[in-house]
């Protein structure tokens, strides 16, 4: 199964009651594994966490921190685009020509790299002083 094939799966597990805007999302490691994640929304709405967020926090749990390629899908009319604070996660883990493939659940795709998506981004060569 393609890695947006699985982000389209996972997307189904969405709890996006307020916002009804379910996303899904797949990251592949190094290693060929696979972890996915989906939106888990709260009545308080600030704690609420996006799919990409579930998807890196599974990929840490089981040891993993190196991403490879990473999916993420939703029912938008054009390819989703994975908000700020999204990218810089990414960032965390991916190195700048990771392949970032956006999509809609009718089938439009976007491919793109994570440093395209963040340019400038703050890394830890900025805290090279402490
Ligand atoms: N959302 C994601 O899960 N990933 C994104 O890349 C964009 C936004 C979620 C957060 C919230 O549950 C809903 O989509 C609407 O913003």
């Amino acid at each position: 199964m393609s890695l947006i094939d699985i982000a389209r799966e996972v997307r189904e597990n969405a709890h996006a009651p307020y916002s009804n805007f379910k996303v899904g999302a797949a990251v592949r490691t190094a290693s060929g594994a696979v972890y996915r994640g989906c939106n888990v929304e709260n009545v308080a709405y600030p704690e609420g966490t996006c799919a990409e967020a579930g998807a890196i926090a599974a990929m840490v749990a089981s040891g993993e921190t190196e991403i490879a390629e990473i999916a993420v899908i939703a029912d938008s009319p054009k390819p989703v685009s994975p908000c700020g604070g999204c990218r810089q996660k990414i960032a965390e883990f991916a190195k700048g020509d990771v392949k970032v493939t956006l999509a809609t659940t009718d089938g439009a795709i976007q491919e793109t790299t994570i440093a395209t998506l963040l340019p400038g981004s703050f890394d830890a060569d900025y805290m090279s002083r402490t």
